[in-house]
């Protein structure tokens, strides 16, 4: 299993190119089960997430074609997958396959959209509370579908085609709204989905479903209005960058010090988590080419945070935020609204010397004037790449083991890092 080393040190100056977002990617992906066509996406990341799910739809007969490099293409550039799902030629999603990646029962839409049934193992994912599917459900019965529970199955069928209705989402879910989406947009007639969610990968969503001829307006705020189309064709879709690696390397700068360039992203999608950054002593500034971040000499300040659903501070960014509050200068308080259990990183941060303490979904942090160096162990995809921040600045070595959780959504996180003086570097092999 591979491990990643870091030796604590001095700021990071350089450029940083920011990759397609996954949490956007993974649904575009699922949406060409919608059409015969060719969905064509361009700015895909490479990532282990990615490639499970090119699998699972290769499963359902999705055939995909990377294109290959261009001239003059740097390294950075994304890639571009043609994904066609000609005929649905198997409309289960196994267990051994799903539940390596909770997204991908996100297929249970699409599959009864366009072959009137689907048959999909409850999920698995990353280890961040219980994470339910009752919403997704609850969704796709209100536009028709007949749910059963088998042996660990989702079993969903709607023989005649899916009918327009009401979804009243009781908790703003995204999963549940881009499952919504891709199941109304084949519906006959009108579909309301109320107490959506508004996230930015949403909004990219059904900007690629409207290029393939759906009728969707709406995405982005609370209610989206859908008008059922009989059939969708193929398009070409870029995927927006992704806010959660803006973030993260944000967070990243803000704890060493230091003036990089997040080249391609895009201040509006993470604009509650830049605040709160420039709050803490980080300078933020927005160009052509992206965000500059910046913090020169001056400690970091304490600042208290409460994750919520877009446009609020991202639970995905909580723990990267809070390794840096473990260097401020007091006390910080943040209070995780959306999981419960999503504290892993808490005990790893304290092994780098962290003072922590959890009371119920608020952990409360002061200040340390040091880390230093320890192995930890990653426990999910964001936990991970906190203590990759905290790595960063901690005095002497730090390791990293069960990487394969930073291989999920940060692509080539080490070598990114690295451009910008970062020492970093990835061993291969057993721990
Ligand atoms: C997505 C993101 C994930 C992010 C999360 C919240 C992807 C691939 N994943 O996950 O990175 O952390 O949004 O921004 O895009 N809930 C229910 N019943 C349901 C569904 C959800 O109770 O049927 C609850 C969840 O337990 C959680 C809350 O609703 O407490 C929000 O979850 P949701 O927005 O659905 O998260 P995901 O779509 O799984």
């Amino acid at each position: 299993m591979d491990r990643i080393k870091i030796t604590g040190g001095g700021p990071l100056e350089g450029v940083i190119p920011i990759s397609g977002a996954k949490n956007a990617a993974l649904p575009l992906m699922i949406a060409s089960l919608l059409t015969r066509d060719t969905l064509t996406l361009s700015n895909m990341p490479l990532l282990a997430d990615v490639t499970q799910l090119e699998r699972i739809l290769g499963n359902h007969g999705v055939d995909f074609a990377i294109s290959g490099k261009r001239s003059g293409q740097s390294e950075n550039a994304g890639r571009t997958v043609h994904f066609t799902a000609r005929d649905i030629v198997d409309t289960t999603a196994p267990y051994d396959l799903v539940s390596r990646m909770r997204a991908s029962f996100w297929v249970l839409a699409p599959l009864v959209a366009r072959a009137g049934e689907a048959r999909v193992s409850l999920p698995g994912g990353c280890a961040i509370g219980t994470r339910p599917v009752d919403l997704l459900l609850m969704a796709m019965e209100q536009l028709g579908t007949k749910i059963e529970i088998e042996n660990g199955y989702v079993v969903a069928s709607a023989k005649n085609g899916l009918i327009g209705g009401e979804i009243d989402f009781p908790k703003v879910t995204v999963g549940g709204t881009h499952t919504a989406l891709m199941a109304a947009v084949l519906a006959r007639g009108e579909t309301v989905i109320k107490n959506a969610a508004r996230e930015p990968e949403i909004t990219d969503l059904a900007n690629c479903l409207n290029k393939m001829g759906a009728k969707i307006s709406g995405a982005g705020e609370s209610t989206i209005v859908v008008k059922g189309v009989g059939s969708l064709h193929g398009a070409h879709h870029s995927v927006l960058p992704d806010r959660i690696e803006t973030g993260t390397y944000a967070m990243a700068v803000a704890m060493t010090g230091g003036d990089v360039l997040l080249a391609g992203a895009r201040a509006a999608d993470l604009q509650a988590a830049l605040d709160v950054l420039e709050q803490s002593g980080t300078k933020i500034t927005s160009t052509p080419e992206g965000l500059r971040v910046k913090r020169n000499g001056g400690g970091i300040q304490p600042v208290d945070i409460e994750t919520a659903p877009f446009p609020a501070f991202p639970t995905d960014l909580q723990a990267q935020f809070m390794a840096l509050m473990t260097r401020a200068n007091g006390v910080s308080r943040i209070t995780e609204t959306i999981f419960e259990n999503r504290f892993m990183h808490v005990q790893e941060l304290a092994r780098l010397g962290a003072h922590i303490k959890l009371e119920g979904d608020t952990a409360i942090i002061t200040g340390a004037e040091h880390l230093d160096g320890a192995p930890v162990m990653a426990t999910d995809l964001r936990a991970s790449v906190s203590l990759v921040i905290a790595g960063l600045v901690a005095r002497g070595e730090t390791t990293i083991n069960r990487v394969y959780h930073l291989d999920r959504g940060f692509e080539r996180l080490e070598s990114k890092l690295r451009a910008c003086g970062a020492q970093i570097e990835r061993i291969s092999g057993h721990a």
